[in-house]
């Protein structure tokens, strides 16, 4: 049985590609700060993946902490998922940014060479393009992000890419999630964002609930279809069996390689809204705004080579989506914490 280490996997895609992977046989080391994880999310893990993990509080900064991990389990592959993701706290700042998920991973990857341990799938962001376009984006297009949150994640695949061109023994996979919403059709865990969502879809939960009164819609004067930003949604268990196809990408050697992780399919924020007043059953109230700063009008995915590589490809449409967030919503109006 192997076992794999996963980083961050306290946090709300790593907690859902745990059960997963807990589903299909591995063995699981957590290691997390709990900056923004959460140990009752992976108690309710263990509970859906029918199996025990073994978790270790720790940062991936912390070089000692990170050579004992790998001393005292016997790691085969490692999915690093720990980092942090808010693009508005990575323009106030940028060198936090750069710490913790480039000089993280840095670490991470010293230790893992320490051990001999070369295999890892590297949680990237459709971020790192950084532009708008009416076309599906393939992994060959330009990368030019748009903030530090994203150049800190490229920076961190430009890293994990010279490792590979230094020693070809290291196979990398950097996976560049679109937007991931959703959560485990149980509704045990899902996606617990800290005071006010930056994000539109926990934003609309929390307005189906009650929490909050209307809907902001950033612009409706986007070249788009409805004038509404349009983006490629994807379902958190959708990304979480990624992973499990990513890890036996991993067993073929591969090398490194860039896949997107998408649906191809576009959906402007109306579009969204409309599915999860039909999931909900009731309207959801919204009001236009100005446009948010620093976004983009449409960017969605060309899933392809991820179909081609991975032998993967999206299965949940965006009621589906919808459906299942509200559903964790519902069963936990104040997320992991208790009210
Ligand atoms: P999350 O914040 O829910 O999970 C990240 C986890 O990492 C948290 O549990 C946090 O406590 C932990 N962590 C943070 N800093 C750490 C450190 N220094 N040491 C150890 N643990 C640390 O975020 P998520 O949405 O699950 O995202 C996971 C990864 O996917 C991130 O790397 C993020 O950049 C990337 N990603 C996320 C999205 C998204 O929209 N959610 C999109 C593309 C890529
Ligand atoms: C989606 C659409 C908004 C909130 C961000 C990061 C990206 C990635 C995923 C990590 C846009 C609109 C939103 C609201 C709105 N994370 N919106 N009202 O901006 O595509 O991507 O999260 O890698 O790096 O940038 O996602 O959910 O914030 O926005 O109208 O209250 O919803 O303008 O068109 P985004 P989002």
């Amino acid at each position: 049985m192997k076992t794999i280490l996963v980083t961050g996997g306290a946090g709300y895609i790593g907690s859902h590609t745990c059960v997963e992977l807990l589903s299909a046989g591995y063995s699981v080391v957590v290691v997390d700060n709990l900056h923004n994880g959460s140990e009752e999310a992976l108690r309710r893990v263990e509970k859906l993946g029918y199996r025990d993990l073994l978790f270790v509080n720790a940062d991936i900064r912390d070089m000692a902490a990170m050579d004992k991990v790998f001393a005292d389990f016997p790691i085969d592959a490692v999915i690093h998922f720990a980092g942090l993701k808010s693009v508005a706290e990575s323009v106030r700042d940028p060198e936090l940014y750069f710490d913790v998920n480039l000089s993280g991973t840095v670490i991470l990857c010293d230790a893992m060479s320490n051990h001999g341990v070369r295999d890892i799938v590297y949680s990237s962001t459709a971020s790192v393009y950084g532009f708008s376009s009416n076309e599906p984006i393939p992994e060959t297009a330009h990368t030019s992000p748009a903030q530090p949150y994203g150049e800190s994640k490229l920076a961190t695949e430009d890293h994990l890419r010279e490792r590979n061109a230094m020693d070809p023994n290291w196979n990398i996979l950097n996976l560049r999630y679109f937007n991931p919403v959703g959560a485990h059709p149980s509704g045990e865990i899902g996606e617990d964002p800290d005071g006010i969502p930056n994000n539109l879809t926990p934003y609309i939960t929390q307005v189906a609930i009650g929490k909050r009164d209307m809907l902001q819609v950033w612009g409706d004067d986007w070249e788009t279809r409805d004038g509404t930003g349009v983006r490629d949604y994807i379902h958190v268990m959708d990304l979480a069996r990624g992973h499990v196809k990513a890890l036996e990408k991993l067993a073929e050697r591969p090398g490194e390689m860039v896949l997107n992780l998408g649906t191809g399919h576009p959906y402007s924020v109306l579009e969204v809204r409309a599915a999860f007043e039909r999931v909900c059953r009731q309207p959801i109230p919204y009001e236009i705004k100005d446009r948010r700063d620093g976004d983009i009008a449409i960017y969605f995915a060309d899933p392809s080579k991820a179909e081609m590589e991975l032998g993967w490809r999206s299965h949940y449409d965006i009621d589906d989506m919808a459906r299942d967030a509200w559903n964790w919503q519902k069963k936990n109006p104040h997320g992991y914490h208790p009210d």
